[in-house]
Order: structure tokens, then C-alpha cells, then sequence
């Protein structure tokens, strides 16, 4: 079950975190991963980690807010391998701040990364997915898609509209036999989250990420081969019923936190 074999997947953000576990847990099921980023240096590391363990990965170091970039990306992934079966929007930023701490700049950065880095990369593949007639789309939303963040408004602006996003192309593209879906992780432990901590709570790092854990109702936060495991069932032929679906994957954050 689940195999990926002569599949081709494209995953964004594929250098770090969820993107590289979701790109690794692809390529060992079988699939020849394309690994898309803005860090060419990572995207080296993932690769190196793919063919150590027998898979297929190609790189392309990308800025997905960027129209001409993700245009050249999707010509050279065509050229590799003929066709696009999985698209996976991983790629995406933080930002702390409410709404009078947010900067029209901020709200601008968060959009061009997060909104429209997803939309620029559905765009670019639809045309190849409608031609198969087959095609899945899975984009990493957020919590924050559905219940908002506090102190987090251009993150859960950005990822609500992730969410729909995915509703209306997976309402647009059903009848081309295409398949979109999202996932809402709660926290993840990735350099992301490390990030965060280093930069906002220098020298109490590790109080900060016990409070962070404690969040999640059930007490830590998620690994990201957790969401990749989740994230190859909905990719996968055997999830072929599934489209037009939010997947919380939170330790109960959003159910049971109240
Ligand atoms: N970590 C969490 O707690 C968490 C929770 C919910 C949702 N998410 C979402 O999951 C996704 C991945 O998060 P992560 O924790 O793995 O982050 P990460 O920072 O570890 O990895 C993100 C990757 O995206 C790349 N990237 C950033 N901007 C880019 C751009 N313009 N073009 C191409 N690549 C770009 C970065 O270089 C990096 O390699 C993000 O969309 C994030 O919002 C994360």
C-alpha cells in the first residue's frame, strides 16, 4: 500500500523541516522526487540524503512568489521527466506581530511567500495535471488556517487563505480527475520552530519550547515525518476518494484545548 513507484512529486520547501521529511518519505515509497527551494546549499543536503538511501531527486533552486523562477522550474521538471503526478506546497514563513504590530511590508512578505508562492505553483502545474487527467495537489496549511493564531495575524491571514485555496481548487479541477487537500499542523519541530525560539527568546530557548510542547494537548509537538506520513497516504492512489479536505494533524489543538 502507498507505493509512490513512476510517480513524478514536486515539493516546495523541500530543503528543511516538513518540506525535506515529506520530499525523503516520497522518494523511499518510490517516487522521483524534484526538490524545490530558495536554499540551494539545503537542497544539496536533501538529496544527498534521498540517493544515500536509494531514491531519485533532482534540484531546483526557486523563489515560488516569483512568476518567471516557478515557470522555469516546471519546464525543466517536464524535461526530467514528462509529466507532474504530485504537487506538494510546503514553502512558507513566519511572522509574530497583531494587527497593529504588523507593517503593510510584513502583511506583503507573509502574502508573497505563503499566498501567493502556493498559488504561482498550482498555476504552473494545472495545465500538466488537467492534460493527465490525474493529478494531486496537497498544500500545508496551518491551525491557523481555521482558528487563527493570537499574536499571529499575517500568518493566519496567509494560511486561511491557503485553506481556500485549496477548497476552490479542488471544487475547479474535480472533473479533470484532480485531487487537492490540505494539511493544518499544529507545532512541528523544525528548524522553523528553532528559529522562532532562537530569535525571539535568546537564552530561554528551552523554557520557551516546554511552553510551546504544552500547547498540544497531548503534551509535544509533532516530528515532520509525522505530517510526511500523513502527507504520502494523501498523495498516495489508495487516498483516491479524498479532495476538498482540511487534515488537522495537531495532538488535539484545535478539539480538545477547550
Ligand atoms: N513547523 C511548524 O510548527 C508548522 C506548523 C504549521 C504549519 N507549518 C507550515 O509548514 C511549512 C513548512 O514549515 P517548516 O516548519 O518545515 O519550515 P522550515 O523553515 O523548516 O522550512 C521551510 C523551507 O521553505 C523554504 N522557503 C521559504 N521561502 C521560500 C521561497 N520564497 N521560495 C522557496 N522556498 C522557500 C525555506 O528555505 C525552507 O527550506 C510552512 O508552510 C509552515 O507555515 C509549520
Amino acid at each position: 500500500m502507498f507505493s509512490l513507484a513512476q510517480k513524478s512529486a514536486l515539493v516546495t520547501g523541500a530543503g528543511s523541516g516538513i518540506g525535506k521529511a515529506i520530499a525523503e518519505q516520497f522518494a523511499f515509497s518510490g517516487a522521483t522526487v524534484h526538490l524545490i527551494d530558495l536554499n540551494q546549499e539545503a537542497l544539496s543536503q536533501t538529496q544527498a540524503s534521498i540517493s544515500a538511501g536509494g531514491g531519485t531527486a533532482y534540484i531546483y533552486p526557486c523563489n515560488v512568489a516569483q512568476q518567471e523562477s516557478v515557470a522555469a522550474v516546471i519546464e525543466n521538471v517536464l524535461s526530467n521527466t514528462g509529466r507532474i503526478d504530485i504537487l506538494v506546497n510546503a514553502a512558507g514563513i513566519a511572522h509574530i506581530g497583531k494587527l497593529e504590530t504588523t507593517t503593510e511590508e510584513d502583511l506583503d512578505r507573509v502574502y508573497a511567500v505563503n499566498v501567493k508562492g502556493v498559488y504561482q505553483m498550482m498555476k504552473a502545474v494545472i495545465s500538466t495535471m488537467t492534460a493527465q487527467n490525474k493529478g494531486v495537489i496537497l498544500n500545508i496549511a496551518s491551525i491557523a488556517s481555521s482558528v487563527g493564531l493570537a499574536d499571529r495575524f499575517a500568518y493566519s491571514m496567509s494560511k486561511g487563505a491557503v485553506l481556500t485555496m485549496t477548497l476552490s481548487v479542488a471544487k475547479d479541477y474535480i472533473a479533470q480527475g484532480i485531487r487537492c487537500n490540505c494539511i493544518s499542523p499544529a507545532r512541528v519541530h523544525t528548524p522553523f520552530v528553532d528559529g522562532f525560539l532562537a530569535k525571539n527568546y535568546p537564552g530561554r530557548e528551552a523554557e520557551m519550547f516546554e511552553k510551546l510542547s504544552k500547547t498540544q494537548p497531548i503534551g509535544r509537538m509533532a516530528e515532520p515525518k509525522e505530517v510526511a506520513a500523513l502527507s504520502l497516504y494523501l498523495c498516495s492512489d489508495e487516498a483516491g476518494f479524498l479532495t476538498g479536505c482540511d487534515y488537522p494533524i495537531d495532538g488535539g489543538f484545535i478539539k480538545l484545548n477547550s
